[in-house]
């Protein structure tokens, strides 16, 4: 447990860290990326040049300090990003070259703040938080080495096929190189992947969410070409079948309560419907009588994706679709069907942009139903709603 002494002077250097804002990262990224190219591998570095990702290792840090006394907000957020360190198989000795670079950073741009007594309190802050990372992301990996068809880390997979969906996303079936099993996951969780695009200069890995049910044998995922996006479009583009990636065993805190009998609602927009068809696959294999339905927004027809296949897993199970094509019906707005929602006691899910995912959750809200019955994923750097 940390000393009241070393929170509060970790406390105390917040407001210096939000107003050195963005350089304090740049620094710190800079610096460790110098010393340490070899980690140009496991960061994913769009997310570093587009600003997304840099603020949240020291947010992460001085929210920790703030919220010390209060473990429950931190045991959620410790989970997600833990969950989402093993999926780039981040490694233990890892924390120490992070934290050198950490506080090295803080020493040189802001030295009178950070005399010794202060640097020394921010050492032991970062050493018990890389402390909780590592035992847990410890456990995680040996769950993942010991599940039937689990692995350790990376494993090769061989692309077994590619099947268009809509305009711009494909489906990736990948079979396990080996042959074997692969291990099952929650519908909802992702896994990763890492791949060497020809067009960049080093190992990328990206996180991608599973599109069907889990069934032992291989996974698949679905991908939406971006704009200048290296791995999408490696993926669409160079990538044939019977060539071999590397995957990481699947992970994510986002994923459907089976155990529940509670009615859901899936809202997905664009491309973020991929965790949902896992989940609609799933619950009409699992949980056929589960009151569900489906909420979907796309800007136009032709980028709806797996519409055949959700009509006839609606029709089958009697689930309610509904799409809001941004071309003709405007956004989604669930004011006209509130009284056909499960308001009350439903379990909400979303996935898509973060301007969609904080519109639909602020709708909800003013509906009246709880935060806690309101899932979500980023697909990007987690964010608040
Ligand atoms: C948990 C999770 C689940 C996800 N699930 C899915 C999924 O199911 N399907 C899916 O398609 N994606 C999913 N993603 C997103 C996915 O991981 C990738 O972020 C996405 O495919 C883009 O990667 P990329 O390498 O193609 O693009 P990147 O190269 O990472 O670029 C991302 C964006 O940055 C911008 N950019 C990059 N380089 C430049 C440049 N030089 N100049 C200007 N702008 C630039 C572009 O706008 C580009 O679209 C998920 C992400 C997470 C975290
Ligand atoms: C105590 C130390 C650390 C803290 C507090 C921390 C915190 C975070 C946070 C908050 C995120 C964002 C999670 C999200 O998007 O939801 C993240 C992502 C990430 N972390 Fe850590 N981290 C730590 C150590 C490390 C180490 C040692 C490594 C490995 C070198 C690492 C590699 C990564 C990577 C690769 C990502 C994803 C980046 C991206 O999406 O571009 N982290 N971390």
């Amino acid at each position: 447990m940390l000393s009241a002494q070393t929170i509060a002077r970790v406390k105390a250097t917040i407001p210096v860290l939000a107003s050195a804002g963005p350089a304090v990262t740049q620094h710190f990224y800079q610096r460790m990326f110098a010393h340490n190219p070899e980690l140009k591998d496991v960061f994913n570095l769009s997310n570093q040049r587009s600003g997304r990702q840099p603020a949240a290792l020291f947010a992460a840090v001085a929210a920790y300090a703030q919220h010390i006394e209060n473990p429950q907000v931190l045991a959620a957020a410790v989970e997600r990003i833990a969950q989402k360190h093993t999926s780039f198989v981040v490694k233990p000795e890892q924390y120490a070259i992070v934290g050198k670079h950490l506080l090295a950073t803080l020493q040189e741009l802001a030295p009178d703040t950070f005399d010794s007594d202060t640097t020394a309190a921010w050492a032991e802050a970062y050493q018990f938080l890389a402390g909780i990372f590592i035992d847990r992301e410890g456990t995680l990996y040996a769950q993942h080495k010991a599940a039937e068809g689990g692995w350790e880390g990376e494993r090769a997979f061989r692309l077994a096929a590619k099947v268009a969906e809509s305009e711009k996303v494909t489906s990736f079936y990948f079979e396990p190189a080996d042959g074997g099993a692969v291990m099952a996951f929650e519908p909802g969780q992702y896994i990763g992947i890492k791949v060497k695009p020809s067009q960049g200069d080093y190992q990328e890995i990206r996180q991608y969410s599973l599109s069907a049910a889990s069934n032992g044998k291989g996974y698949r995922i679905s991908v939406k070409r971006e704009d200048q996006g290296l791995v999408s479009n490696f993926l669409h583009d160079e990538l044939a079948v019977g060539d071999e990636v590397a995957l990481m065993p699947p992970a994510g805190d986002f994923f459907l309560d089976t155990q529940s009998q509670a009615p859901v609602v899936l809202v997905s927009a664009g491309v973020g419907l991929t965790p949902m068809m896992s989940m609609l696959e799933t619950l009409a294999q699992q949980q056929p009588g589960r009151v569900v339905q489906f909420l979907h927004a796309c800007e136009n027809q032709i980028q709806h994706s797996f519409k055949a296949r959700q009509q006839e897993l609606a029709k089958a199970h009697g689930v309610p679709l509904r799409y809001w094509y941004n071309d003709q019906h405007g956004l989604m707005d669930l004011a006209p069907i509130r009284y056909e929602l499960p308001l009350a006691d439903g379990l909400f899910y979303l996935c898509g942009p973060i301007g969609f995912m904080a519109a639909i959750k602020g709708q909800l809200l003013a509906l009246g139903v709880s935060g806690e019955r309101i899932h979500y994923e980023a697909f990007g750097p987690h964010a608040e709603l």
